[in-house]
């Protein structure tokens, strides 16, 4: 009997993926996949809650698949799927709409609050109902743990308590998932703004580093990131917010600790520092774009094919022990 815990976890294809979501979920994942059972979705459902060129979605969700074999995902180890091939997710998520959720519950999601406040007439009730999509993705699969950056934490809490209600009014079913956040790099910040995370929302954004950025562009907005005041290189996130998250990137690319980057920048400033990164940051995306181009669409094709199949299969129990349950025949 296979005893591995269950780790779920995914990505939504609605915006080009920066290194946010590689040093705060991607990367993270890369070190689970021999301890436990993975599986790693594209979450092409999620995208759809804001609206989506069609042609570029359907590109970005291959993409995704390639930037998770080229980051390190083995698809023999790791189940690599899309949401949409297995329609169980969006079934449940109803279920769980109908049974489990409270208005007043997706009321308090900060995330849908900051996305919807630009627009309020225009939000679509996808976007209100997005954190259900997403327990439904979680227990589906009865899975242990999450890994995700520190912007996810409320919703894996979320899907933790419509379990809990779901197991209460009806019978246990579902496992209740812990969150795993890394204790460095849950939250990359902006270059540009050391209070606002990195995100992929911000489009063109030059305090955004993109995987598929080209080498010189990356250079030149590491060059031009806002630093803080003074010039010592130093680890200090109430003092020195902007610098820190820069000392983050690098530690987490070369695996150098952060005293050992402040003494190799000691005496030097920032532009140094900033240069160093530059080259930090630039040897690894240079590596990471030649591994990306040489994943063939028909590899995307073969790993997503076996990944459908393989989570179509616990996707099936789960949903069919929940329709049992509510009396959905
Ligand atoms: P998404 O697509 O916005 O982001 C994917 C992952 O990247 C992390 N992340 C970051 N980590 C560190 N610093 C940042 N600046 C940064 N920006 C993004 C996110 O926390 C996430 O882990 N709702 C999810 C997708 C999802 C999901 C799921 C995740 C759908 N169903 C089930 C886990 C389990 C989302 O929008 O992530």
């Amino acid at each position: 009997m296979n005893q591995k815990k269950i780790i779920f976890s995914g990505i939504k294809p609605s915006g080009d993926l920066h290194l946010g979501n590689y040093l705060g979920a991607i990367s993270q994942w890369v070190e689970l996949q021999d301890k436990y059972k993975c599986l790693f979705c594209v979450v092409n459902y999620h995208a759809i809650t804001v609206r989506q060129d069609p042609a570029i979605l359907k590109q970005r969700t291959k993409d995704i698949v390639k930037i998770y074999l080229a980051s390190g995902i083995n698809s023999q180890k790791a189940n690599i799927f899309l949401q949409s091939d297995v329609y169980e997710h969006t079934e449940l998520a109803w279920i769980l709409n109908c049974t489990s959720t409270r208005m007043s519950d997706l009321n308090l999601m900060t995330q849908y609050k900051d996305k919807s406040k630009n627009g309020e007439n225009n939000v679509s009730v996808g976007l209100f109902d997005y954190p259900v999509l997403m327990a439904s993705d979680i227990l589906l699969y009865n899975t242990d743990i999450v890994p995700v950056g520190d912007d996810q934490v409320q919703h894996v809490e979320l899907c933790r308590d419509l379990a809990k209600r779901f197991n209460h009014d009806y019978a246990p079913t579902f496992k209740l998932p812990e969150v795993m956040i890394r204790k460095q790099g849950a939250r990359i910040m902006s270059l540009n703004n050391p209070d606002n995370k990195m995100s992929k929302s911000d489009d063109g954004d030059s305090g955004c580093i993109y995987l598929n950025d080209d080498l010189d562009t990356v250079r030149k907005k590491i060059m031009k990131s806002v630093t803080d005041s003074g010039n010592e290189v130093k680890y200090d996130l109430l003092e020195k917010p902007a610098v820190s998250n820069l000392m983050t990137i690098y530690h987490l690319l070369t695996g150098e600790s952060y005293k050992d980057i402040k003494n190799t920048y000691s005496g030097k400033g920032y532009g140094d520092f900033k240069k160093g990164l530059a080259d930090v940051v630039v040897k690894f995306l240079g590596e990471f774009q030649a591994k990306l181009n040489s994943i063939s669409d028909a590899q995307v094709e073969k790993v997503l094919e076996s990944g459908a199949t393989c989570a179509k299969v616990l996707a099936e129990e789960t949903l069919k022990k929940v329709k049992e349950r509510v009396g959905i025949i």
